[in-house]
């Protein structure tokens, strides 16, 4: 490949800041001869409340004319009424996921070395989470009945399919493969027997063709202690929407912070463009103030310069996050000052 053709989505609250060090680390460490063509797409709060659209049909089919997607966050003012309902939220980011069949939502957790992890004895970590991008709770099925009444029911519907299931399986075996070989199956299949069994079943029928991988399954609440205690029991994580969505804040927290965590939303076969965002939201809290961790939004670069097999390009960048992680001493920089210095490290 010579050219990649990506589009940029900043987004919201903190997505403009960290996606603007993200933008320059990928010019500064993108190969010889390779050419990046970047268009701006402005969608988000701002666009939605000005022009009142959120994700219309017309530029779904530009945005699938990319080669990617590099997104920063959804999600304006939480206390704008306009906004309620997680209406950006599902009108673009999980439109996207679902248009595009980002049925793989990965999202690699390492302790990087020298990175402050809020665990006594951490250890070693270096785990994925492979989690499920367009089944599940996030499908958007259920509804509410005698609405505003004291017999008011809301309800949402978990959707899994078999296939749906098996080809994030098969994903995550195949990725145990090129990693430890270890793979955990969470879920809660002692109370959500039906989706549970599913899971359960595929993940026991797709490990016999891959006799090298060790397999065990969890509880998710059980999973949430291990993530405390002995993170270092993970290798290759494979788990339902909701499930990946939870454990991989908590595991951005245990590895250092939320502002490290890195994610690509794939659809493995390249039917569509893959989008790669960082794990963590808008951040309406700190928004402005540049205090925003560019690493996240910069490791997610180095996870789309592994889609386009740009691994060495990919490494450098790896390298060069954790060369600057290792050069934090403990003074405040600002959003752009960890951009710039992580770019100068790949020069
Ligand atoms: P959040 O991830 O935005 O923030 C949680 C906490 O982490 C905040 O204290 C924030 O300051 C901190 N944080 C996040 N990113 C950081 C960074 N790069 N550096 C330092 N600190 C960082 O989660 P939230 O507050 O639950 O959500 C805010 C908005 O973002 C909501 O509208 C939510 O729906 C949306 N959201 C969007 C995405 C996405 O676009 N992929 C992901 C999560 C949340
Ligand atoms: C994430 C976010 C999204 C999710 C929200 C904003 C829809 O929390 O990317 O982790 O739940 O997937
Ligand atoms: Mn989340």
């Amino acid at each position: 490949r010579e050219q990649i053709d990506l589009a940029v989505i900043e987004g919201d609250g903190i997505g403009p800041e960290v996606i603007a060090e993200a933008r320059k680390v990928l010019r500064a460490a993108l190969p010889e001869g390779v050419t990046l063509n970047e268009t701006e797409y402005p969608f988000g709060a701002n666009h939605y409340l000005a022009t009142g659209e959120i994700l219309d049909d017309a530029s779904l089919d530009q945005l699938a004319k990319h080669d990617a997607i590099l997104l920063g966050a959804v999600g304006g003012d939480p206390a704008d009424p306009k906004l309620a309902g997680g209406i950006l939220e599902r009108g673009l980011l999980l439109k996207l996921r679902f248009a595009f069949d980002h049925y793989i939502n990965l999202r690699p957790s390492k302790l990087w070395p020298s990175a402050i992890s809020p665990l006594a004895n951490p250890g070693e970590i270096d785990f994925v989470v492979v989690r499920e991008g367009t089944e599940g709770l996030y499908v958007g099925n259920g509804g509410v009945v005698r609405a505003g009444t004291e017999h008011e029911v809301a309800n949402e519907l978990s959707v899994n399919t078999a296939r749906g299931v098996e080809r994030t399986v098969r994903y995550a075996f195949e990725l145990a493969m090129t990693r430890d070989r270890r793979l955990t199956l969470v879920h809660k299949k002692n109370v959500l027997v039906n989706a549970g069994v599913l899971w359960n079943r595929i993940v026991n029928e797709v490990a016999e063709e891959y006799p090298e991988v060790a397999v065990d399954y969890l509880h998710i609440d059980a999973a949430t202690i291990f993530f405390v205690t002995n993170p270092s029991r993970f290798d290759v994580i494979v788990t339902d929407n909701i499930f990946g969505d939870i454990i991989t804040d908590l595991a951005g927290a245990v590895t250092g912070g939320i502002g490290l965590a890195a994610s690509g939303n794939l659809n493995p076969e390249g039917a569509f463009p893959s989008m790669f965002e960082p794990v963590h939201g808008s951040a309406p809290d700190i928004a402005g103030t540049g205090k925003a961790d560019p690493t996240a939004a910069i490791l997610s670069v180095a996870l789309l310069l592994q889609h386009f097999g740009f691994d060495d390009a990919a490494k450098r960048v790896e390298a060069a996050c954790e060369q600057d992680l290792r050069n934090r001493s403990g003074e405040a920089r600002s959003t752009s000052e960890i951009g710039d210095a992580i770019a100068a490290l790949l020069a």
